[in-house]
């Protein structure tokens, strides 16, 4: 490469153009290579290093890939008095750019660009940090990120629970696995028809005790978020948007995230959740209640919320002292500050009396434009015809419902206290610890979508958004890694379909209904992870490592080794040293059974599933 940006400025040299006092002028060379000017192209193609660099031979044509030759005049010190030669060495990208030219702000760290496939099955596993993270090539990556294969695919309705072949895409979903390798799975089938996606993701506490996963490096976290909103941004339609619910400790960082993921002109709201009621007196600095819910839409200028039905306190403030044909009504203030003379007028009322607009304030309406109101009764002047007259807003006029708040109390959408309960009640367990409101995703949900919409929650937890979008009447699909999937999510979700009649059922006159399909990501490495993970003595740890030889799951990066000559240096190692090494060995490409492979016997998949695949894979949408 030196030799190239040798070759390069001595060629630059040649043309008076690009120098002035001896500097490079970096910006000439870019603008007049932008514009293809011909005598910069032919003193690039006297060099034939830079004709092989910088052209393309297509057909006998050369083509000037004048982009790479932008980014490489623009982030290359190929002078040492440049001033440029000191910052661009940090090369991080900004899209397709490099920082340093980039017209957007980014949030940049480590290992931003790999992906963090980051999973964990049961809560007895070790809650350090267990993501191995490594820099996977494309290649690599688009395996790990294709289609897999899906399992024990159930069908479960009011009456019964039973294995099933002909699942579709209308189906409601639950999905056992990792989110990351599930949501990849369904791009396809997915792609842009999802209406809403809610997601209550690991808050990154550092706390220990949820049996999930909480306790990342702040950039870790921020990968694994990224990597999963960005295939969530896929899923969603045209006039789709995804809430992210998050507390203080990610939330500014994960809002910069999104920016870049969605672009800033569709964020749509930060909406602050009351989620605690009482305060908390020994906290240490602030007793913290709020929890934010960000909102970003896939294209803002197509989305639109949904109103709100408005509340009986709402209706209340609406009455009819006048017997108004009409109906009830509510006044508003018939003044306004931005003060013009035309409109500032003495009114007389009913009673007689004259009444200006205060200082500096005026009339909202011209003299003519308010005698017409006065005509046709819209204007009250009180009860006794004497007071400063206020405009008449009539309920069948006023928008079907209210325009969300970015304020959500309490009282009217549910606390964490709430949730707690609901789940208790209904399962009788404390197995979850950190379900959210019924009451929370009706909101969301009915502000978010319609009836027969798809809601997408990947982080599943309890199930409380597939519960709620049940009882709302939309088609659900929602991802949870845990084992407590069986006796959390999919009981819950069992009995919503039975009708049970905790959370918001009964306001929405729940009386259960439908069905849903449950399976799981077919592991194939994944399964030796976790039982090396949960090894904890040398001897299971020598008998892992001959099974993981055995089993023919080891990366082709691991050179070719005979396992029993190399099982005595494996013996020197520490317990935990031994782990890593099993773990880093295995192919992580191979975790889950590609799709492709569905047929290759070696993965002894029964015809069931095959078929089930099959069906779910080629299913469409009705309309
Ligand atoms: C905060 S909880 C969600 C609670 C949920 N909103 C509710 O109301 O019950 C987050 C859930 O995401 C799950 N999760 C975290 N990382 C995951 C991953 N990589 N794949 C699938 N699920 C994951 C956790 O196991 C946990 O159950």
């Amino acid at each position: 490469m030196q030799n190239l940006l040798e070759e390069l400025s001595s060629l630059l040299k040649q043309d008076n153009r690009f120098f002035s006092e001896g500097r490079l002028l970096k910006n000439k060379v870019i603008e007049l290579s932008l514009q293809l000017d011909a005598q910069l192209l032919k003193l690039l193609l006297s060099s034939a290093s830079i004709k092989t660099h910088f052209f393309q031979d297509l057909d006998g044509v050369l083509v000037f890939d004048k982009i790479k030759f932008q980014k490489f005049v623009a982030n290359k010190a190929f002078f040492e008095d440049n001033y440029t030669s000191f910052k661009n060495k940090i090369g991080l990208l900004a899209g397709d750019d490099f920082i340093s030219e980039a017209k957007e702000l980014v949030l940049a760290w480590p290992y931003k660009d790999c992906i963090l496939e980051g999973g964990q099955q049961s809560a007895e596993k070790s809650r350090t940090e267990r993501f191995w993270n490594e820099i996977l090539a494309p290649d690599e990556i688009d395996r790990m990120l294709s289609p897999k294969v899906l399992s024990g695919f159930k069908i479960i309705d009011k009456n019964s629970e039973s294995a099933y072949t002909s699942p579709s895409v209308s189906d409601n979903l639950l999905i056992k696995g990792n989110n990351l390798i599930a949501l990849h799975t369904l791009k396809k089938k997915y792609f842009g028809k999802v209406k809403l996606i809610y997601i209550d993701p690991p808050y990154n506490t550092g706390n220990d005790d949820f049996g999930y996963n909480d306790r990342f490096n702040h950039s870790s976290w921020l990968t694994f978020i990224k990597n999963r909103i960005q295939v969530a941004r896929d899923l969603l339609s045209e006039d789709g948007s995804i809430w992210i619910n998050i507390d203080d400790i990610e939330s500014h960082y994960l809002k910069v995230l999104c920016d870049e993921i969605f672009g800033r002109e569709n964020f749509v709201a930060n909406i602050i959740w009351q989620k605690k009621f009482a305060p908390q007196n020994d906290a240490k600095y602030f007793s913290d209640n709020h929890d934010h819910i960000l909102v970003f839409a896939k294209t803002k200028t197509v989305w639109r919320p949904n109103l709100l039905q408005r509340s009986a306190e709402a209706v209340a403030r609406y009455s009819n002292p006048d017997n108004d044909p009409r109906g009830v009504w509510s006044s508003s203030d018939l003044t306004v500050k931005t003060y013009s003379a035309d409109y500032d007028f003495p009114i007389t009322t009913p009673s007689g009396k004259v009444i200006n607009p205060p200082k500096g304030v005026c009339w909202r309406v011209s003299r003519t434009r308010f005698q017409e109101l006065v005509d046709t009764n819209q204007v009250w002047f009180g009860k006794e015809g004497g007071n400063v007259p206020r405009l008449k807003r009539f309920l069948t006029d006023v928008k079907d419902g209210q325009t969300p708040l970015t304020i959500w109390l309490h009282t009217e959408v549910g606390h964490n206290q709430e949730a707690k309960q609901e789940i208790n009640k209904l399962l009788e367990t404390e197995l979850f610890k950190t379900p959210k409101p019924e009451r929370l995703l009706k909101r969301v949900i009915e502000i978010g979508s319609d009836k027969g919409d798809i809601v997408l929650d990947f982080f599943a937890g309890s199930g409380t958004t597939a519960a709620v979008a049940a009882k709302l009447e939309r088609q659900f699909i929602t991802i949870e890694q845990m084992d407590y999937i069986e006796g959390v999510t999919k009981l819950r979700l069992k009995k919503v379909i039975e009708g049970e009649q905790g959370g918001i059922s009964q306001s929405v006159s729940w009386n259960g209904g439908g069905s849903f399909v449950y399976c799981e990501l077919k592991t194939a490495n994944q399964r030796l992870i976790e039982a090396i993970s949960d090894i904890s003595d040398e001897k299971s740890a020598l008998k892992m490592w001959h099974e993981v030889n055995a089993a023919g799951a080891i990366s082709y990066k691991v050179a070719p080794f005979s396992a029993d000559n190399a099982a005595g240096d494996f013996k020197m190692l520490t317990i935990t040293e031994q782990k890593k090494i099993l773990i880093e060995m295995l192919d992580k490409n191979m975790l889950y059974v590609p799709l492709s492979e569905i047929d290759n016997g070696d993965y002894g998949l029964d015809e069931q599933t095959k078929k089930a695949n099959v069906a779910f894979f080629s299913s469409g949408f009705s309309s």
